[in-house]
Order: structure tokens, then sequence, then C-alpha cells
């Protein structure tokens, strides 16, 4: 009767990885439960998370092939575009979320077109555009722009309005920092960068002030929903955009946070089901209305059997 922060399953968005072929079901091995999917095996666990009942899912791609400026993303036949498609028909509730960012389909790992070593903003902002029309063509209820290049929202949002998607939503990664805990992600999608790191695009760990300036620019660019990003570390950020903003918030609790998790628990040293259902609550309190996690259907299993802490 008196606690005040609750958690249920109609908070939670699942990722999936996209991967060409049928029959797929690859184990990721750094994140137990994770799988490389193709599309068939994925439509598959979607509908078996929808039937747990979680709404959404937020989906990634790894393409066939990779290129300097990663032109599979905004190709209409591409990894997550077929996926997309598969899924819009089998399941028409389930909400589904697409990653918007290069760094999947880039040969050097980058977040998107290179001049010299640096990532080029504006030639990349351009190439998010057609990326996001091309997904919502595919039939992303919601595109997620988590390169952090300047001024995407504002260009991917034009041009889903030209373009006819005016009720294609953005949900801005827009405290996207650069952190060590998107590990385990670069394992799964092979977008670690051949040089380099992501510093002069996401943001510096130490930095909350910034975070507060960057979400009300993509705020002003007409973001639908913000995130912040990763979840556990960044509690205080997480704490002060919902106290700043009042657009939904999402926190993304990342590959890494994930991977510690289960990495202790395989040692006996934590209780992976009580971790979860921790670091969840202690997300929602923080001010998060929903989560990404890769545990959102054994935080589904633990919420149906009454789980409490
Ligand atoms: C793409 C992207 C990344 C993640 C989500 N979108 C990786 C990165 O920025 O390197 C990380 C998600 C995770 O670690 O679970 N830019």
């Amino acid at each position: 009767m008196v606690r005040e922060t609750s958690v249920g399953t109609a908070d939670l968005i699942l990722p999936f990885f996209a991967c060409p072929g049928t029959g797929v079901a690859r184990a990721v091995a750094s994140m137990p439960g994770v799988f490389q999917h193709s599309v068939d095996r994925l439509v598959e666990a979607a509908r078996a998370a929808a039937d747990e009942g979680i709404p959404a899912v937020l989906l990634f791609g790894i393409p066939a092939s990779k290129d300097a400026i990663g032109s599979c993303a905004w190709s209409d036949d591409g990894i997550v575009q077929q996926a997309l498609r598969a899924l819009r028909t089998a399941l028409p509730d389930l909400v589904l979320i697409a990653d918007v960012c290069f760094c999947e389909y880039t040969d050097h790992g980058h977040c998107g077109v290179l001049d010299g070593e640096r990532v080029a903003n504006d030639p990349t902002v351009a190439n998010l555009a057609r990326q996001a029309v091309s997904l919502a063509r595919a039939g992303a209820d919601i595109v997620a722009p988590s390169d952090m290049m300047d001024g995407r929202i504002g260009a991917v949002r034009s041009a889903l309005d030209a373009a006819g998607f005016e009720d294609t939503a953005i949900l801005s990664y827009a405290a996207k920092f650069a952190s060590a805990f998107y590990g385990p992600f670069r394992d799964a999608v092979a977008s670690a960068p051949t040089f380099g790191d992501r510093r002069g695009y996401q943001m510096d760990p130490a930095n909350a002030r910034e975070a507060l300036r960057e979400v009300a620019l993509d705020v002003e660019e007409a973001a639908d929903l913000v995130m912040v990003k990763p979840a556990l570390p960044y509690l205080d950020v997480l704490c002060r955009v919902r106290q700043r903003f009042d657009l939904p918030l999402a926190a993304y609790q990342v590959s890494g946070e994930y991977a510690m998790m289960h990495a202790a628990a395989g040692h006996g040293w934590l209780d992976y089901d009580r971790c979860l259902m921790e670091s969840l609550i202690a997300i929602r309190r923080a001010g998060a209305d929903l989560v990404i996690t890769y545990g959102a259907r054994d935080a589904a299993r633990l919420l149906a059997k009454g789980w409490t802490p």
C-alpha cells in the first residue's frame, strides 16, 4: 500500500538483433539469453514476448554486407526493414521501434560518414533521414536515432513528414554517453570501431548539465520521447531529465549492465532475478517511464509470478 514505485511488464521494451538467413538463432556469448535471429525466428521470439505482455520491441540489424557509408541501412530490402514487415504482418499490435544509426552497417564501425578519421556530422544526418524514412515505410511505429549527431532529430522529423509519415514517432537517444558498458552489444552486432572511439559524438560521462542541453535540443527539434543511456550508472541524469522535461522518458539498461548481472550470477555471487528486478525498480524510481532491457522477458515472467522484492 505504501510502495511509491512500481514496475510492470507494460513498461518494458525488448531489443532484438535481426540477421540474414532462415532458422538462425545464434547465441551472443557475452549476453546469455540474447540471440542474433533470422527474421522467421525473430517473429517467433517476438510473439512469445508479446504473449507475455511485452508491448514493444527495439530492432537492430546485422546486415549481409557493410561498406564505408553503411548504405544497407536505408535499403528497403535491408535486414531490419525485412524484420519490420514480417512483424507488422504477424503481430499488428506490437509496437515496433527501429534503431537509427550506422555503426552496424559501416565497415569501419563508426556511426556515420567519415571525413579522414572524423565522422562528418551533416552528411551523416542526411543519411540518417533516409534510413528513418525507409524504416517507417517498412512499418516502424517509432524510429530511434542513437547516433548522437547534431541536428538529426529535426532532419529526421522533416524527412518523415515530407514522405507522409507524420504519425511515425521519434524516440531520441538524447543523452547517450560514450560508455564502456556497450561492450557486449558491439560483440552482438560486430560494430566496434576499427580505430578510435565514439567520444567525438557520444557524451562525456562526467557531464550531467550537458545532458540536459542535449535533451533540450532534441525536444526543440520535435522528439516525441527521449532517452538516457546507459541506465544504472546515470540515474542522476535520469532524475534530472525527469524533473526538467515532461515528455515520456526511456532508460536503456544496456548490454554491459545485463552482462554484469549474468556474469556475477554465473559465479554464484549475485542473484540474477533479484538484481534485475531491483535495478528495474531503481530505474523507474529515478524517473523512467519506459525501460529498454534485455531482461524484459525474465522480468515479465517474474512479474507474472507475483514478484515482490
Ligand atoms: C548504436 C547503438 C549502440 C547501442 C545501441 N545503439 C552501441 C554504441 O553506441 O556503440 C548500445 C546498446 C547496448 O549496449 O545494449 N550506436
